[in-house]
């Protein structure tokens, strides 16, 4: 559907991300977050990936101001109306998420859809604190998502196909490809990254090479844009420490279990790239 009003919660870098992509796709876009300067940032965050597109020529003047002017902020999702597609992309706190979701239950028009951007809670479970579970779906977006080619679409138990066709039809509006994942821990992209990750963090530990080392050879030996070291410090230790986590209590097999040095780095509030130090450090 043309013009379709997308409420995206959560101004962080994945928030903006999928704001961004969604004027880009002509979207009427309102983000939300609670705080004027998290808004703010989120704003910021879309105007450079705006400047990163007119330098490229991929996006004119007029086009950047037409998508600019389709752009509207919130503090307070019950401030928005009549939306189509809701999408969350909040902290990964199963609480939170549910919190958020009763918000878009009262504010997405009959018929919309409700989107969660999780990496890793449950769909099913999502959907059961709404009280229209068939119209919610997960909607994966990949860091960093102007760039990231992927959206897993994620079916919960009660998802309805025409829910499912109306986030995919939303999905490649924005360039995106579509993958669908049933909905058990880590999705498709997470169960099989996350654990090639963790067994990266796994021979950092037992000193197979250094940081360096294992990135190199990742990189250059099976052509990735990064080392999965590299990789763990960009997505944020402590989020992979949180999948890993899910998917070694979810699926019950201790071939998940999250390394112990990984969980010592998150317990020292080295969380990669955002912190400034992981596997690497980093300049502010
Ligand atoms: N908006 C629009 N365009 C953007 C942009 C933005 N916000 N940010 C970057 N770009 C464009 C750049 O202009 C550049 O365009 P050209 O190719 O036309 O020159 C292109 O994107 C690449 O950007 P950079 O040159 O800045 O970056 P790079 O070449 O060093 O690549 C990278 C950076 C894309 C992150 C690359 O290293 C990469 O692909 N890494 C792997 C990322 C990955 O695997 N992500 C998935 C993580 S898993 C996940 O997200 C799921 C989960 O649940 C954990």
């Amino acid at each position: 559907m043309a013009n379709e009003h997308v409420l995206v919660v959560g101004a962080g870098q994945m928030g903006a991300g999928i704001a961004q992509v969604a004027l880009v796709a002509g979207c009427h876009v309102s983000l939300v977050d609670a705080a004027d300067d998290a808004v703010l940032k989120g704003v910021g965050r879309i105007r450079a990936g705006f400047a990163k597109l007119r330098k490229k020529g991929k996006l004119d003047a007029a086009a950047e101001s037409a998508a600019l002017g389709r752009l509207e902020t919130h503090t307070a999702v019950r401030d928005v109306r009549e939306v189509d597609v809701g999408i969350e992309a909040v902290v990964e706190n199963e609480e939170v998420k549910k919190r958020v979701f009763q918000e878009l239950d009262a504010v997405v028009r009959p018929g919309g859809v409700l989107a969660t951007n999780t990496s890793s809670i449950p769909i099913t479970r999502v959907a059961a604190s709404t009280r229209r579970p068939e119209a919610v779906i997960g909607m994966h977006f990949m860091n960093p998502v102007p760039v990231m080619q992927l959206v897993e679409v994620i079916r919960g138990a009660a998802t309805s196909d025409e829910t499912y066709q109306r986030t995919r039809a939303l999905a490649e509006r924005m360039g995106k490809t579509v993958v669908t994942s049933k909905d058990f821990p880590g999705f498709i992209v997470n169960r099989i990254l996350i654990p090639m990750l963790n067994e990266a963090a796994y021979a950092l530990m037992e000193g197979l090479g250094t940081a360096e080392d294992i990135d190199t050879a990742m990189k250059l030996g099976t052509n990735q844009p990064m080392g999965p070291l590299q990789l763990a410090d960009f997505i944020g230790l402590d989020t992979v420490l949180f999948i890993a986590t899910v998917m070694h209590q979810g699926l019950g097999d201790p071939k998940y279990r999250p390394c112990p040095l990984l969980r010592q780095y998150v317990d020292a509030g080295w969380f990669g790239r955002k912190s400034g130090r992981g596997f690497y450090t980093y300049q502010p």
